[in-house]
């Protein structure tokens, strides 16, 4: 956080199956396996490019989390099903240490392509749809900080620990 490359709107991928591309996918899977996360962005590690990736099956900063689909999501596009909305802890790998109580609709659609440039889409709802949110904001040059309405839920991961964290 404060690096200037995670403040761009990243550019749309338009050549799929290329070495650069899957060079690109094997940084950040690399990456995100050594940091635990649940998810990467392509601008998390300097490509100014529309690529995320989010997924697995028990992590230990989300100990709690339901399981998601390893996911390549190249040019995503996301719609709400409702307004409704739910507040859940966020963390992020830019924003080491820290936790935020953050709000996320609830449920939605989201389509893109996947690492061959093939078309999909997919309804989902609670962790998965918060991990896709969380992920695709950093495509817009948005961190979860930004996103925080209640900054008495905004702290350290040591220190919060008298709020009720999940
Ligand atoms: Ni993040």
């Amino acid at each position: 956080m404060g690096d200037q490359r995670l403040l761009r709107v990243a550019q749309p991928v338009s050549e799929f199956g290329t070495p650069s591309l899957a060079e690109l996918l094997k940084d950040m899977r690399d990456t995100m396996a050594h940091l635990d996360g649940a998810g990467l962005a392509a601008p998390q590690i300097g490509v100014d490019l529309r690529v995320v990736i989010f997924g697995g099956k028990s992590n230990p900063r989300y100990p709690d989390a339901p399981a998601v689909p390893d996911t390549v999501l190249i040019n995503p596009e996301l719609a709400p099903l409702s307004d409704e909305e739910e507040s859940g802890w966020e963390g992020c790998l830019s924003v080491p240490g820290l936790r935020g109580w953050v709000p996320r609709w609830i449920q939605l659609r989201y389509s893109g392509m996947d690492e061959t440039g093939r078309q999909f889409e997919r309804i989902v709802d609670g962790f998965h749809a918060r991990v896709v949110q969380h992920e695709c904001d950093h495509l817009d040059g948005v961190l979860y900080p930004m996103r925080v309405r209640d900054f008495r839920r905004f702290g350290f991961v040591d220190e919060l620990s008298d709020v009720e964290m999940p």
